[in-house]
């Protein structure tokens, strides 16, 4: 494996599974790149199959789904690693930071025991060297009044210490990557603030891949270096970030950008325009562009197949899903 290569690697993923109703394709050929060191922001509105392709990579998706594709990991794919060996990579190589973040945590545990059991595990400590290592994380993750959390129970913090509390858990053992799934979502504003601040501050000190799942675009720009877009299993977008917020390549992405409340204005008068109708629900291989029933641009040729994701704009690292060379007018995608 050379330097270049990337950290983890997601190669054609499908998940699917079968319901009542009929099978579901909730992710369709989904493939990504994390190099070393860096934060790639995955986004798109609920329901587009983001938390699936997380837990896909640890081999955690809910039973039920039938599961397609490699994911590479220094060159072993870890979707034909046995379950012995997933156990090792899952919080030492490869960390993830669940949505939610009570069911997450042990309820009748101390938060001192669950962080401790992680290091202890992993790393084989002694109770008294794990106890010290915990107060390490406690300080890294700089939680509020330190030791004297060490007995607390889960309920007795706070969301943001609770998060706070799941982080430590997530980089206790030094991963090489680290998957974060809205970890702000269940936040308040200046909290959620606090916690990109730590995860930005984390990434720096610690040299680890993020990949970072959520639905808000603010989060994203605030932390991401690179961006990939989700809609209905599909990724429509990739891009650096900047070059994504400065001329986004898919109307999709464009509704979304249209959907973001405005920094610069207060937060009565933010503008906050969705994009009408709804993620839909695959039964198989659209026929169609996945985005063409919500897309104001939509014609003809959106309705033979599904548009590969090809190079739009100057630079080559911008691809689109999409048949459209340039949107006509960016803010009308979100009207
Ligand atoms: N256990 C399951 N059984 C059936 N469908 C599921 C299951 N888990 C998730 N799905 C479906 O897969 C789709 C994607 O889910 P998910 O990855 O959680 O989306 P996101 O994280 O982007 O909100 C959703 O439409 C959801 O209904
Ligand atoms: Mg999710």
């Amino acid at each position: 494996m050379s330097d270049n290569d990337p950290v983890l690697r997601i190669e054609d993923l499908l998940v699917r599974f079968n319901t009542r109703r009929g099978p579901l394709l909730a992710v369709s050929g989904v493939s990504l790149a994390l190099e070393a060191n860096e934060v790639v922001g995955l986004v798109g509105e609920s329901g587009s199959g983001k938390t699936l392709t997380g837990l896909s990579v640890l081999g955690l998706e809910p039973p039920g789904a039938t599961v397609g594709g490699h994911v590479w990991f220094r060159g072993e794919d870890l979707r034909a690693a046995s379950h012995r060996r997933l156990g090792e990579v899952r919080g030492a190589s490869i960390a993830m930071i669940f949505q939610e973040p009570m069911t997450a945590l042990n309820p009748s545990l101390t938060v001192g025991t669950q962080v401790s059991e992680v290091v202890r595990r992993h790393q084989g400590l002694s109770r008294q060297a794990a106890r010290a290592r915990v107060l390490d994380l406690f300080d890294l993750v700089r939680l509020p009044g330190g030791a004297r959390h060490l007995r607390s129970y889960p309920h007795q913090l706070s969301g943001g210490m609770r998060q706070r509390v799941m982080i430590a858990m997530a980089i206790a053992c030094g991963p090489a990557v680290l998957i974060a799934d809205e970890p702000t979502t269940a936040l308040d504003p200046t909290i959620q603030a606090q916690i990109i601040g730590l995860l930005r501050d984390l990434r720096a000190t610690l040299g680890m891949a993020v990949l970072l799942i959520t639905h808000n675009l603010a989060v994203v720009r605030g932390l991401a270096d690179r961006v990939l877009v989700m809609y209905a299993g599909h990724l429509l977008e990739e891009a650096p970030t900047d070059d994504l917020y400065a001329a986004p390549g898919h109307p999709y992405t464009a509704g979304l950008l249209g959907a973001v409340p405005r920094p610069d204005s207060d937060r009565d008068t933010r503008r906050l325009t969705p994009i009408p109708g709804q993620v839909p629900l695959l039964r198989g291989e659209p026929e169609h562009c996945v985005f063409s029933p919500r897309c104001p641009y939509a014609e003809s040729r959106c309705l033979t197949a599904q548009p590969p994701l090809r190079p739009v704009g100057p630079a080559r690292s911008h691809l689109a899903a999409c048949v459209l060379d340039r949107i006509p007018d960016p803010a009308g995608a979100a009207l």
